[in-house]
């Protein structure tokens, strides 16, 4: 599938449930050190930009481009694979949840490090997934998805010079609707908005979805979800596989 392709059918209401998270964000500008240009790669609308440097995005989808606010930095249609920039041309290069829908990986990241010298990416462990209690137990069609087989740690640091690899749990109040945002509010993953906010659901035949949530949707009702995995409801944050890398100088 053409790279835009797939966001154009399952980004159009991301903005709706996508709001990037204060903290999280507050860890990704931190990583970015004093790089002063930054470039984006995969930026769909824009989400965790920081507004303190001059930023350039590049995304390949025209709904998620469509999406990005007034005002947030200017960005060219073009895919990872192919970055329209001389080499060195930016200090720092990010990428926020989105290594995991590139057609080629590898091509992707040697094109990050060609035009930056330093590389700051938000991935998630596809091994985490598989354990949380959403896919697990409601949803394990989702990890069949293409997409949802994720590169982790192991692969990235074959193809990045890592410096960090960090553990980013997921707060209790996340604001950012990705696929572990509301381990410890189920009722959320019944929202269609929700839904569609998460390639992993989004990406599901309707069938499948709608008989998945029906079976979260009679746990909740009868307490069964409660009593395997309320405890979940009392803690602060929770380690749902998402990893902060930083790599080159
Ligand atoms: C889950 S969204 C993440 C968007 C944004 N970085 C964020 O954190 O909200 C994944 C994005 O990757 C983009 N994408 C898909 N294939 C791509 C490619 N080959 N090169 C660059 N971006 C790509 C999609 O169009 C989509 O906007």
């Amino acid at each position: 599938m053409a790279s835009g392709a797939k966001y154009d059918a399952i980004g159009r209401t991301y903005t709706r449930t996508r709001i990037p998270d204060p903290r999280i964000a507050a860890r990704i500008t931190a990583k970015l050190g004093d790089a002063r240009t930054v470039l984006n790669v995969g930026a769909g609308t824009g989400s965790y930009e920081p507004v303190d440097r001059a930023v350039v995005a590049v995304e390949p989808s025209a709904t998620m481009l469509a999406q990005r606010p007034r005002g947030a930095a200017p960005a060219a249609r073009a895919v990872a694979e192919a970055l329209p920039f001389a080499t060195a041309t930016f200090d720092a290069a990010m990428a926020t949840l989105t290594l995991h829908h590139w057609n080629d990986l590898e091509q992707g990241v040697a094109e990050m490090r060609r035009v930056a010298t330093r590389q700051v990416v938000l991935f998630f462990e596809p091994s985490c997934s598989d354990d949380f209690w959403l896919y697990a137990d409601y949803f394990p069609e989702s990890g069949e998805v293409p997409s949802e087989r994720a590169p982790g740690a192991r692969r990235l640091a074959a193809l990045f010079d890592v410096r960090s690899i960090e553990s980013v749990p997921v707060p209790a109040d996340c604001t950012d609707g990705f696929g572990a945002a509301y381990w410890n509010r189920p009722e959320a993953y019944l929202d269609p908005d929700v839904q569609a906010g998460i390639s992993s659901f989004a990406q599901l035949d309707d069938a499948t979805r709608t008989e998945n949530t029906e079976r979260l949707r009679c746990d909740l009702a009868s307490g069964a979800w409660d009593t395997r995995y309320g405890y979940l409801r009392t803690l602060a944050e929770y380690d749902g596989g998402y990893r902060l890398l930083v790599a080159g100088s």
